[in-house]
C-alpha cells in the first residue's frame, strides 16, 4: 500500500474515501479514468455479483464502491498467490474483506474449440452469476489475444445485459479480440468510452 501514486488518482480516492494508501504500482494498476468508469457503472447498475479477472488496485475500488453504495459482491479471479495476497492485505485494510473475495486461480491450460490458452482456474469461483464483468488480465506478454477466452469461459456465468469492462482496449490485440467476440457472440453490442488506455464497454445479449 501506499500514497505515493499519480495525481489523477487523488480524485478517485477522494471520492471512495480511500485515505489509508491504494495497491499502487505504474506500470500494472488500472488507470484513474478506466476505475472511475468502473464506479460509474456500479453505482448507475447495482450489480448483485461482479466478477473480475486480475486483481489488484481495481478489486480494493470495486469492493469499496460495492461498500458505499450498499451492495454488490466482488470475485476477483488472480492467477499470482502473492498478489492474490497483497490483494487480499489492500481489503483488509479498508473492513472489505465481507464484500470481496480474492480468488486463487493459477493459469491453466485451457481448451476453447481446438485452440489452447492459459487461463484462470475457475475451480473457486462458486456458482454466481455477474451482472457486472471486469476484464484487466491475464497479462497481454503470456500469449496473443490474452483475454479473449473470458467470454467464452465466463458466458454461462453471466446474467442477460451483464455489463462488461475490458481495459486496455486501445492495444491492437485487444481491438482483434472484441472482434472475435462480436463475431462469435451474436447480440452483444460493444462502446468504446474514452479512457487513456481504451475501454471497450459490452452489454451482454438478453
Ligand atoms: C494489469 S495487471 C492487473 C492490475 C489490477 N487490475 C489493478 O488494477 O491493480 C494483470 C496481472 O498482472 C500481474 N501483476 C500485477 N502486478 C504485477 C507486478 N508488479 N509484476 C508482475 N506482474 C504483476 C497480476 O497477476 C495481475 O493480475
Amino acid at each position: 500500500m501506499t500514497f505515493d501514486y499519480p495525481d489523477s488518482y487523488v480524485p478517485l480516492c477522494q471520492r471512495l474515501g480511500l485515505d489509508r494508501g491504494i495497491p499502487y504500482t505504474p506500470k500494472w494498476s488500472a488507470e484513474a479514468d478506466f476505475l472511475e468508469l468502473a464506479v460509474d457503472v456500479l453505482n448507475d447498475e447495482a450489480p448483485e455479483v461482479i466478477v473480475e479477472c486480475s486483481s489488484g488496485l481495481s478489486a480494493l475500488v470495486l469492493a469499496r464502491a460495492c461498500r458505499l453504495a450498499g451492495q454488490g459482491r466482488v470475485y476477483s479471479l488472480e492467477n499470482g498467490v502473492e498478489f492474490a495476497q497483497a490483494t487480499r492485505e489492500a481489503l483488509a485494510a479498508y473492513d472489505l474483506l465481507d464484500v470481496a473475495e480474492v480468488l486463487h486461480a493459477p493459469l491453466r491450460e485451457t481448451r476453447i474449440g481446438d485452440e489452447c490458452w492459459q487461463w484462470y482456474d475457475l475451480s473457486r469461483l462458486p456458482g454466481v452469476v455477474a451482472q457486472m464483468l471486469v476484464i484487466d488480465g491475464p497479462p497481454g506478454f503470456l500469449q496473443p489475444l490474452s483475454r479473449y477466452p473470458a467470454l467464452p469461459m465466463l458466458g454461462e456465468r453471466l446474467a442477460p445485459g451483464c455489463r462488461i469492462l475490458l481495459d486496455d482496449a486501445d492495444r491492437p490485440d485487444e481491438r482483434a479480440l472484441v472482434a472475435r467476440w462480436q463475431r462469435e457472440c451474436p447480440g452483444v453490442s460493444v462502446a468504446w468510452p474514452e479512457t487513456s488506455r481504451g475501454c471497450a464497454s459490452l452489454r451482454w445479449p438478453g
